[in-house]
């Protein structure tokens, strides 16, 4: 069964594509061949990727069914494969190996991105954006409503509370690799709206596969607990806008 859902997914839409047309504006590729969006999800931004580069082969890959589904019904000149990226390699060398707010689902960083850099031609990319806020109240409320109530034996070891590296783990990982790279990091402002707009954001994503693990009662029950946390952590303004703070890491290898 696949644990995302694109309907809650793209409720921040905007807010979730601008990291990923942050990222493409600074590839430095002219005429890329052949490019991969590894987690593609829903596939606007693969989509994105075939506008700038309409001569090239674009092929969007995840893991998730219900997600390619959305995918697919996009008019574009794409690709959609389902496939699980732990242990993926490109069959003929890429131009590009782009993802966007996905390879913090995959272990194992420190295999993972060589692997991938051995994808790719002389001259190609591998352009990634990852969430690097798991320290946010966000994130650490997920692991502290997880631990506290009956769920604690489903929940736990699915926590993933650490995903990401620090940006110097990823320059000793990737430079032996490298020719270039370009490395920044974006805190987005998000200004949300509605009730309880941030536990309407994590359910879109890091949330969303744990509450899939939860029966109803359960899944009512955390939410209540997670609710009440986040909504200290994450206090409504005066105009009814909620503010959320989004710390982003971006990497970009030159191969
Ligand atoms: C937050 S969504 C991002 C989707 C898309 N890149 C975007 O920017 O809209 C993360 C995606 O990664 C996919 N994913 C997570 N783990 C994966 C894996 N091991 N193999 C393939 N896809 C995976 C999920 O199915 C999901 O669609």
């Amino acid at each position: 069964m696949s644990t995302w859902n694109p309907t809650q997914y793209l409720r921040f839409g905007n807010e979730r594509l601008q990291p990923a047309l942050d990222l493409l504006a600074r590839i430095p590729l002219e005429d890329p061949s052949i490019i991969y969006d590894l987690g593609c999800g829903t596939g606007i931004v693969t989509s994105f990727l075939k506008e700038r580069w309409p001569g090239a082969t674009v092929t969007g890959i995840d893991s998730s069914e219900t997600m390619l589904e959305r995918a697919s019904a996009l008019d574009a000149e794409v690709t959609w494969q389902q496939q699980n990226l732990n242990g993926w390699n490109p069959k003929i060398p890429a131009d590009l190996l782009y993802s966007n707010a996905a390879l913090h689902w995959l272990d194992d960083h420190d295999e993972l991105f060589p692997r991938l850099m051995t994808g790719l031609n002389p001259g190609g990319v591998l352009a990634v954006q990852m969430p690097q806020n798991f320290s946010a109240p966000t994130h650490e409320l997920i692991a502290k409503t997880a631990r506290a109530g009956p769920w604690r034996e489903v929940l736990e070891p699915e926590l993933r509370e650490h995903p990401v590296l620090d940006f110097s783990a990823y320059y000793d990982i990737l430079s032996p690799h490298a020719t270039r790279l370009d490395f920044w990091e974006i805190t987005y402002l998000h200004v949300l709206q509605g009730d309880d707009p941030v536990v309407e954001w994590t359910k879109g994503s890091i949330l969303g596969p744990l509450l899939a693990l939860l029966n109803d009662g359960d899944k009512e029950a955390f939410l209540q607990s997670y609710r009440e946390a986040i909504s200290k952590a994450y206090v409504r303004r005066a105009d009814g806008s909620t503010l959320l703070p989004f710390r982003r890491l971006f990497l970009i290898a030159v191969k």
